[in-house]
């Protein structure tokens, strides 16, 4: 199985480096949706499967079982599809369509969760439904972007083609949600190069930065719960972007770069470019890195449509004013 997988390599990782149309500093943006199965992910997925089998813990008759809405569980599939094993992704009702689409195409089974958890958010039922389901499956594994390191270690390949890639670098900006994309990015730069600055952009209502909870409708950034793997990252500066924003970020992505990508990059992109803009910050001709983790066509039904975002924008005053009564 290691050697079907070693083939995969070739196609994750080593992604385009694209620079950005910008007055206020140097921007350059990581196309992460080149990868193989379309996002970043492909990274984490990568490096958790391959340590899992290296280890022992996955063999040809492993069922794996992963809590993700969205690019893990898509990169997880396209794994266990070309190694012949069994998928059992774990989503929720934020999950776009076309995914639902193509993991029901792609898994053994699909196990959907309804019932929110305290926080608003979906992630503490997922992370119940997948442990019933490890306890009651013989010989499964648990893909845990939360909690297992080789997620982020899975993302010190993009650290080093990040290094390799700029002479003089001052901020590098990351969605979190795992935290896999900034704990892994943070470590290896910070080991190469402790002056680069980690900026961690989050959406509002995750818990992460200790934001107060409030439902969240946007997904691929964000979480309810602390990731344990984010106490190895090292994070100098933080942004939390509205989800109004978020699809005003994207638009602005699309209009002002030609680039099409999802809510994350939308909300890294609007953070960045305030961040020189109303910071004053005196090196306004810095260079920074932004990380785009995915493709915008599958929130072409949410982030991308007006009608959408008019609910939203609806449903985000109501909630405001009944927490104000
Ligand atoms: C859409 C999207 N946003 C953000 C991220 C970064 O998230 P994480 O913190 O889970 O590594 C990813 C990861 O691939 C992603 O797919």
């Amino acid at each position: 199985m290691l050697k079907e997988l070693q083939k995969l390599a070739a196609f994750i990782g080593n992604t385009p480096l694209i620079e950005l149309k910008n007055n206020d500093a140097n921007l350059f943006a990581k196309l992460e949706y080149n990868n193989f199965s379309g996002s970043s992910k492909d990274r984490a997925a990568f490096s958790i499967i391959y340590n899992g089998i290296k280890s022992g813990k996955i063999s040809e008759n492993t069922t794996i079982i992963a809590s993700s809405s969205g690019n893990l569980a898509i990169a997880v599939a396209s794994i266990c599809k070309r190694l012949r094993l069994n998928f059992v992704p774990v989503i929720d009702p934020n999950i776009n369509s076309a995914y639902e689409t193509l993991l029901n195409l792609m898994s053994h089974k699909v196990v959907k969760v309804t019932e929110r958890d305290h926080t608003g958010g979906y992630l503490l039922t997922r992370i119940n439904v997948v442990n019933e389901l490890h306890a009651k499956t013989p010989d499964s594994f648990i893909a845990d972007q939360y909690g297992d390191p080789n997620n982020y270690k899975g993302y010190y390949g993009l650290g080093e083609e990040i290094i390799s890639s700029f002479e003089n670098l001052d901020y590098i900006f990351v969605a979190v949600s795992s935290s896999g994309a900034i704990t892994g990015i943070s470590d290896f730069i910070k080991r190469n190069k402790p002056e680069v600055k980690i900026v961690g952009v989050d959406v509002e209502g995750s818990v992460i930065f200790s934001d107060k909870p409030v439902k969240r409708y946007i997904s691929g950034i964000g979480a309810s719960q602390v990731p344990p793997i984010m106490e190895n990252a090292i994070i100098d500066d933080v942004v939390i972007v509205s989800q109004m924003s978020i699809i005003r970020g994207c638009n602005e992505l699309l209009n002002e770069q030609a680039i099409f990508a999802g809510a994350s990059s939308g909300a890294v992109y609007l953070a960045a470019k305030n961040y020189f803009r109303f910071n004053d910050i005196e090196e306004s001709k810095a260079t920074s890195l932004l990380i785009f983790p995915d493709k915008g066509h599958t929130y072409l039904d949410t982030i991308y449509n007006q009608e959408w975002g008019s609910q939203l924008a609806a449903k985000l005053n109501e909630e405001v004013l009944s927490t104000n009564f």
